[in-house]
């Protein structure tokens, strides 16, 4: 780690109050001047970081940028966490990097994607500074037919890890979408390489699209009516996102270690809106109307079409459209 992300790191650790350069020193087993450095370059990239004569540096409360330092702190198991303005596609990105030998809890997080990707082949839309984009890499050691549930888990985990900071209700839309308010505020597209010789997973990915407040020129056209966010405005967002994420990743990986367990499906069919309700399911390009009936331990959709049949739905094999 460079001498100034292990100056950030102290600094958040201690955000609020001050630390003697002399510590920083001590702590970090470099020079003063190297502090000093650190602590200019931390101030050119927009950190707010009081001086005061025998006192030392104080991170100020207010500074509110997202950093893998900001969010290290809140953390309770290991993760190695990178933090871009701008990137193509976490996903994307992860997949390279788990390719190249990534290890297990490796994070990328986005202020912003370019060509950030949802299920189905589809685009997400993905603003700067308005959303969260998050990939996390696992190394499962569970055979392949387990990996539905990395996204099931993740859709609790997100659910619960938005209500810890906000005071909204979180829903899940089968399979992995999260509403609030029926909107949609949150997608997940679980990735995974799969290893034949093993029937292993060599590596997942999930990826969360979180939108934290309205985009700056709001939603384009064909969301507006669809899209969501966590927070109603930029201010209430303040501080929030950091601790967001560090939960969302904690609560995941709480279910992860327990993965035999499931202790996530109950919660999983209590977030689930669409019970009861009429929805569309779209399959092979066709739309069929069906009522949705309830979801099993392994976290399959029973619906009933307007001809009475009943069947029950995979996920992957097709998308629901929740009608009012
Ligand atoms: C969906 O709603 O269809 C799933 C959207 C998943 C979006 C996230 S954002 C972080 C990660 N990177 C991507 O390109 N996609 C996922």
């Amino acid at each position: 780690m460079s001498v100034k992300n292990m100056v950030l790191e102290q600094l958040e650790n201690n955000k609020g109050s001050y630390i003697s350069g002399g510590q920083l020193a001590a702590a970090l087993s470099v020079s003063r001047n190297s502090i000093w450095k650190a602590i200019k370059s931390l101030e050119k990239d927009g950190y707010l970081i009081e001086a005061i004569p025998n006192r030392g540096y104080c991170l100020a409360e207010t500074n509110d940028i997202l950093s893998a330092q900001s969010i290290a702190k809140h953390c309770r198991h290991s993760f190695e966490i990178e933090v871009y303005e701008t990137i193509s596609s976490t996903n994307t990105v992860l997949k390279e990097k788990a390719a190249d030998g990534a290890p297990h809890g490796t994070v990328l997080v986005a202020k912003e994607q370019t060509s950030g990707r949802g299920r189905m082949g589809k685009d997400f839309y993905s603003p700067s500074n308005t959303g969260i984009y998050l990939s996390l890499l696992l190394r499962p050691d569970f055979p392949a037919s387990e990996a539905l549930f990395l996204t099931t888990a993740a859709a609790v985990a997100t659910a619960k890890a938005i209500e810890s900071v906000s005071d909204k209700k979180a829903e899940i839309k089968w399979v992995n979408d999260i509403y609030i308010d029926r909107k949609k505020v949150c997608g997940i597209l679980t990735e995974a390489s799969f290893n034949i010789e093993t029937n292993h997973l060599d590596y997942a990915i999930v990826g969360i699209g979180i939108n934290v407040c309205p985009p700056q020129s709001g939603f384009p056209k064909e969301l507006e009516t669809i899209a969501g966010t966590v927070f109603d405005t930029p201010a209430d967002a303040e501080n929030k996102q950091s601790v967001l994420i560090a939960n969302l990743l904690n609560i995941f990986m709480d279910y992860y270690q327990d993965f035999q367990e499931k202790t996530y499906v109950r919660e999983y069919i209590d977030r689930s809106f669409i019970l009861g309700k009429q929805i569309d399911v779209l399959e092979n390009n066709t739309r069929k109307e069906a009522t949705a009936l309830e979801i099993d331990r392994d976290c399959r959709l029973k619906v009933r079409f307007t001809d009475g049949t009943e069947r029950w739905l995979n996920s992957g094999e097709v998308s629901t459209r929740f009608v009012d």
